[in-house]
């Protein structure tokens, strides 16, 4: 399978988690990383799956990202399973509710994304990390739920 994974980090914890999911995924086919600002429609092509994280900032997708959106072609995600997750703080369940990841989620199926599973937090302890413990591992735990899902949508 060739997974495109596309990550907004202002502090390196994103993109730290973003590695931990790829190494998860390598074992299925190969995995390209890349920074949201790097993206354009042609990296989509003859990809099967993309996974897509950010931090949330201000309960939203920070304003850095917004505008990849804007630059891609209506139902460029067609056919395509896609995931999303973030960084955050620990929330109460109220203010989970507004994470980057479920926004992520939201542009990726308006696109034309499959989605396989719900998106994903995981946790910083402050504005600047680190991340909490376990968090690393549990991102490529994470990955390698997805393949699972991934090949239960296929059969
Ligand atoms: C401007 C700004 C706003 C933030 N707002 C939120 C927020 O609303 N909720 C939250 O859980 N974390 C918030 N954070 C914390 C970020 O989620 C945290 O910085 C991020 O997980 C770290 O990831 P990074 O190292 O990839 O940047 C905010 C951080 C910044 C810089």
């Amino acid at each position: 399978m060739n997974t495109l994974i596309v990550y907004f980090s202002k502090f390196g914890h994103t993109r730290m988690v973003a590695e931990s999911i790829a190494e998860g995924l390598e074992a299925v086919g190969p995995v390209r990383l890349l920074s949201s600002d790097q993206l354009t429609p042609s990296d989509l092509k003859d990809v099967e799956f993309v996974v897509m994280g950010s931090p949330t900032h201000r309960m939203n997708l920070p304003e850095a990202v917004r505008p990849i959106f804007e630059n891609l072609p209506k139902r460029i995600l067609r056919g395509k399973s896609v995931a999303a997750f973030d960084t955050s703080y620990r929330m109460s369940p109220i203010l989970a509710r507004f994470t980057a990841s479920k926004k992520l989620a939201q542009k990726l199926r308006k696109l034309g994304g499959k989605r396989v599973v719900p998106p994903e937090t995981f946790h910083v302890m402050e504005r600047e990390g680190p991340l909490y413990e376990g968090e690393i591992e549990r991102a490529n735990t994470w990955a390698k739920a997805i393949l699972e899902r991934i090949e239960d949508h296929k059969a």
